[in-house]
């Protein structure tokens, strides 16, 4: 069996390792994966933005499944295009995509569904927005409405600085096309987590909690990155929350798509924020989380392919899937300067040995193959990962396993997994 795994981050480094694990040995390819996935797959030399490309690679070389892990080729609408070419693929239409895509669409489903998420508005321009927020006074939250990055949210605790955001957003257009439309909503005050379901179209299987920690540095300071660590379980989604989730919040979702005629399959990401009232919905994504995919899919027992082929047929179970007993911790280890400006080339010393290490595997993000080295190529470069009985074995063992890994300009959090520590002490 064939399968193409498209992007080349820590999170399509790990689906590659996982599929590559299955009992069925698939033939793993990577487009354009990096230096880790060469290790499970052959990387396919094609951006994970270039649709074009892809699909004629694909209608050339007819893998048995496409699985679609970052977002820009989802809604740019991939799966709609090699679907049209007879292929199988596991990643919502373009049209589903805009659960991710457009935060007005999303927020549209979840009023439509009464899903529990915070009151929010959209506006074209500074002008209406800044009314809206003077009239709803702060902490209020202002967001560029198209893909960002996770770059685009601004928290602002000052009226001031909403009017800075705004600024920045409607008229420095920092966002580019992304802030043509600005939302503008309610704060909601409580700890994070992510829910990553998968979808058939109708049924949802929900995966394992995870956190992710989206701050630079310690103690969630510093700007917004893509995610610096994460671990699953996550404690503060207690069990008492899990039907809420599906009931009140994943299970409206979806009928309300399907209701509109959209046919959503692939993983549906919950952002949750736990508030007093209850779980509220951040955001939705329409794809695997990163660096939530590094935790979460370890801990899966046997095979992932046949929940993905299960989700493209419209047979999805409960029954597919089965977890491992153990907690898993991922530190994510990016370039000195990330989420800003930072160097890339620089060799990375000490794979080899930390590998061997009980329970720990090393998810590569940002890595390149030089001369030969692996050397750094983006901003987030590695997820070093560990399992471990409990979450603070995992812990001690995925710090233990980072003192073996360095590049120049290294930076880490020391933090990760901190709160849910203090919470099982
Ligand atoms: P998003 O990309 O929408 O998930 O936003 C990025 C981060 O901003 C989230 O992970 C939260 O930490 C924070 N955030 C977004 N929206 C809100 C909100 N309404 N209230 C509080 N924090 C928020
Ligand atoms: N870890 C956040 C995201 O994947 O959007």
């Amino acid at each position: 069996m064939k399968i193409l795994v498209i992007g080349g981050g820590g999170r399509e480094h790990t689906l590659a390792w996982k599929i590559a694990h299955d009992s069925s040995s698939p033939e793993v390819f990577c487009a354009p994966g990096n230096a880790g996935t060469a290790a499970v797959a052959t990387n396919v030399p094609i951006a994970a933005e270039d649709v074009d490309a892809l699909t004629a690679w694909a209608v050339t070389n007819r893998p048995d499944l496409v699985v679609v892990g970052p977002e820009a080729p989802l809604c740019a609408g991939i799966t709609d295009r090699l679907e049209a070419e007879g292929l199988r693929v596991f990643g919502p239409s373009a049209k589903a995509a805009q659960m991710e895509g457009s935060k007005e669409f999303a927020k549209d489903i979840m009023l439509a569904a009464k899903v529990p998420t915070a009151e929010a508005e959209t506006f074209t321009g500074k002008e209406g927005a800044l009314a809206y927020v003077r009239r709803k006074g702060t902490p209020i939250v202002i967001k560029a409405d198209g893909l960002a990055a996770g770059k685009g949210v601004y928290i602002c605790m000052t009226e001031e600085e909403a009017e800075q955001a705004l600024t920045e957003i409607c008229l420095e257009r920092r966002h580019g096309n992304s802030g043509n439309r600005v939302v503008v909503e309610e704060f909601m005050e409580g700890e994070e987590a992510s829910i990553l379901a998968l979808v058939d179209g109708d049924h949802i299987v929900m995966l394992s909690s995870s956190q992710d920690h989206k701050r630079v540095f310690n103690n969630d300071q510093g700007p917004n990155t893509g995610g610096m660590g994460a671990y699953s379980p996550a404690p503060v989604v207690t069990d008492d929350l899990w039907p809420i989730i599906h009931d009140q919040i994943l299970r409206p979702t979806v009928d309300e798509l399907k209701r509109r005629g959209i046919v959503y399959k692939g993983v549906l990401y919950a952002g949750l924020m736990m508030t007093a009232t209850g779980p509220r919905v951040l955001e939705y994504n329409c794809r695997f989380g990163d660096p939530e995919t590094q935790v979460v899919l370890p801990r899966i027992e046997g095979d992932i392919l046949p929940l993905f082929q299960a989700c493209v047929d419209g047979t999805l179970s409960n029954d597919l899937l089965s977890w491992k007993d153990e907690a898993c911790v991922c530190v994510v280890m990016a370039s000195g300067g990330y989420p800003g400006v930072y160097a890339k080339g620089m060799a990375v010393h000490g794979l080899e040995t930390v590998e061997t290490q009980p329970g720990v595997v090393v998810f590569h993000a940002g890595t390149a193959i030089q001369e030969g080295t692996t050397v750094t190529s983006g901003g987030r470069v590695l997820g070093v990962t560990a399992l471990g009985a409990t979450l603070p074995e995992a812990v001690k063992r995925v710090y233990l396993a980072l003192s073996h890994v360095t590049f120049d300009q290294a930076q880490y959090r020391t933090d990760i997994a901190s709160r849910a520590l203090q919470r099982v002490e």
